[in-house]
């Protein structure tokens, strides 16, 4: 009896577990499952390499059996309908489409605390497992300027004074304690993201309506102090991670322009039209961050940042003036709403404006 108590131990472990291709399967209320990681197991993935001359290298994953399940495969020897010779791969290379900057996920408050939240071994597991080689090679990060609506609290780098210097501009402790940290260690599992910064709110202050979320727009107009200043808290932001050996590959003007006009938008958010964000970036923005370093050639700033139904609008509006265009790499858009207003906005807009990225 005794030496069967270890099995019986491993089995309880499992129980609601099946192994395969070391995953340990688990169904929650999807009809796919998902591949438990604890501190005892967790799946790796090796990374994708060239099979050798003449053999393919075959992957699948399923709803029920497999994940990145390899098999490497010897054309000559596949019976099916086709043998190896009918099997004739034509590649027309005078035929491009769109390029691929990349894949990754945002370090939010709520990711950092789920993080902090789990034992140093899963933490590097977890990390692994998103950035690594042997993981699914995540290269982007973004990373929100302040507080967003996934933080616990309303928060932006300078709450308390009205300084529109920014001489009591400071980090919060979610930047120091949920964000810094994971980002330089996706970093180094990474060897380089790419990462962007998107600002939800500036400071409820410099707002007509004195609050950080519903309807809010900046006090006064494009070039005038209060612009010009939330330019600078960006580049400060900038600055600031840069002290802590993070540079950024790119910036949105910020995140959901349209949500600022919303009375009902229960976030911090800040509302800025299309003929604003023109004139902003123009004025302030564009200026500000060439004069700062982080001009075109550093920094890849992408307008937008909103869902599919304001795409073309805000694209037309801003990417129509060269005076504003000149600072602009890209548009950023949210995955929402796609049914309603089809993917053909996105070649719509692409066709009018193929010298911008969208993201
Ligand atoms: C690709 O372009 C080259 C050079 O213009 C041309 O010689 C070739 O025939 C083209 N190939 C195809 C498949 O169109
Ligand atoms: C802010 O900076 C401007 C320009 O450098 C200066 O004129 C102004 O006095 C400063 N304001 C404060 C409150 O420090
Ligand atoms: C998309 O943006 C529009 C305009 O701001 C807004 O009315 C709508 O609620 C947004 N949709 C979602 C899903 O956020
Ligand atoms: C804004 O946030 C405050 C504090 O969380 C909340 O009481 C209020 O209802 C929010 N406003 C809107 C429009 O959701």
């Amino acid at each position: 009896m005794d030496r069967l108590l270890p099995c019986t131990i491993v089995l309880l472990l499992f129980i609601n577990t099946v192994k395969t291709d070391g995953c340990h399967k688990r169904k929650f209320k999807e009809d796919s499952f998902v591949c438990v990681c604890n501190e005892l197991e967790c799946d790796s993935f090796e990374p994708v390499t060239n099979p050798p001359k003449g053999l393919i290298y075959s992957y699948v994953s399923d709803r029920d059996e497999h994940r990145f399940h390899k098999d490497t495969l010897d054309p000559k020897t596949l019976v099916n309908t086709v043998t190896a010779d009918s099997i004739k791969l034509s590649i027309n290379v005078n035929e491009t489409y769109q390029q691929i900057i990349g894949f990754g996920g945002a370090f939010t408050d709520a990711a950092g605390i789920n993080i902090k939240s789990l034992p140093d071994k899963l933490v590097l597991d977890l990390t692994r497992d998103y950035f690594g080689k042997d993981g699914l090679e995540y290269n982007m990060g973004r990373v929100p300027i302040g507080g967003s609506d996934f933080s616990t609290r309303p928060y932006t780098y300078q709450d308390d004074y009205q300084d529109l210097n920014w001489t009591h501009f400071a980090l919060a402790e979610e930047d120091l304690e949920y964000k810094i940290p994971y980002i330089k260690l996706a970093n180094d599992f990474s060897g380089g993201l790419k990462l962007f910064g998107s600002m939800w709110s500036p400071p409820a202050w410099m707002k007509y309506q004195q609050r950080i979320n519903g309807t809010g727009i900046l006090i006064g107009d494009p070039g005038e102090v209060y612009y010009k200043a939330m330019a600078n808290y960006i580049v400060k932001f900038l600055d600031e991670y840069k002290k802590h050996g993070l540079e950024f590959w790119g910036l949105t003007t910020m995140n959901e322009p349209g949500a600022g006009f919303n009375p009902y938008y229960p976030f911090n958010c800040l509302g800025l039209s299309p003929e604003q964000m023109m004139f902003w970036i123009y004025k302030d923005l564009g200026p500000n961050l060439e004069a700062a370093g982080y001009g075109k050639d550093k920094l890849k700033l992408m307008i937008l940042d909103d869902n599919v139904s304001l795409l073309f609008r805000y694209a037309a509006r801003v990417l129509n003036f060269p005076i504003a265009s000149k600072y602009v790499s890209g548009i950023a858009v949210h995955w929402y709403e796609n049914a309603q207003f089809g993917f053909d906005q996105f070649d719509i807009t692409h066709q009018f404006y193929p010298d911008y990225f969208i993201l």
